[in-house]
């Protein structure tokens, strides 16, 4: 038997002044993006913007139903979004804000196991590193691939 250990790295930021400019841009789209957030039953609003490689960016939110299952995270909102509409293009990068009633969360929101996965596929699909920004208004979290928000990725058969 062997003990292993896996280590995780990302960058922490103070301020959103902080980030490089493109980050900046992804960042204040994904907090821009919690306006849309449809969220009646929890009333935690949550805004995602992914970025092509080329530099679009489109954006996501959460969705809820009252059939609970079938309502959406903002992340896989944004991402399949991303893929249906722009099917040929990589995505480079995804950020996250959420919050409730227009304040953002100090510590930033993390997403769930099932859009972690979600973001797997499409950095596979993308054939690049999807960098992942979780922005909070204390501190921004940044991720460099999601092999780091999910160790041991399932990613394929
Ligand atoms: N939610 C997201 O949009 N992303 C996540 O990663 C976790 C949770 C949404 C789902 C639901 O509308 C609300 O947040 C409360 O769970």
């Amino acid at each position: 038997m062997t003990n292993k250990e896996i280590k995780i790295a990302y960058r922490e930021y103070e301020s959103l002044e902080q980030l490089e400019a493109e980050e900046r841009k992804l960042a204040d789209a994904a907090i821009d993006a919690m306006k849309n957030a449809y969220a009646p039953y929890s009333g935690f609003s949550v805004g995602a913007a992914v970025m092509f490689e080329d530099g679009e960016i489109v954006k996501g939110s959460n969705q809820e139903n009252a059939a609970y299952p079938s309502g959406l995270c903002a992340e896989r909102t944004a991402m399949f979004y991303a893929s249906a509409s722009r099917p040929d293009k990589a995505m480079a990068a995804i950020a996250i804000a959420a919050g409730q009633k227009g304040v953002i969360c100090g510590t930033p929101a993390t997403p769930c196991g099932a859009c972690r996965q979600v973001m797997a596929q499409y950095q596979a699909k993308s054939g690049r590193p999807m960098k992942i920004l979780l922005v909070g208004a204390d501190r921004t979290w940044v991720f460099d691939k999601v092999d780091d928000l999910l160790p041991l990725i399932f990613d394929s058969i």
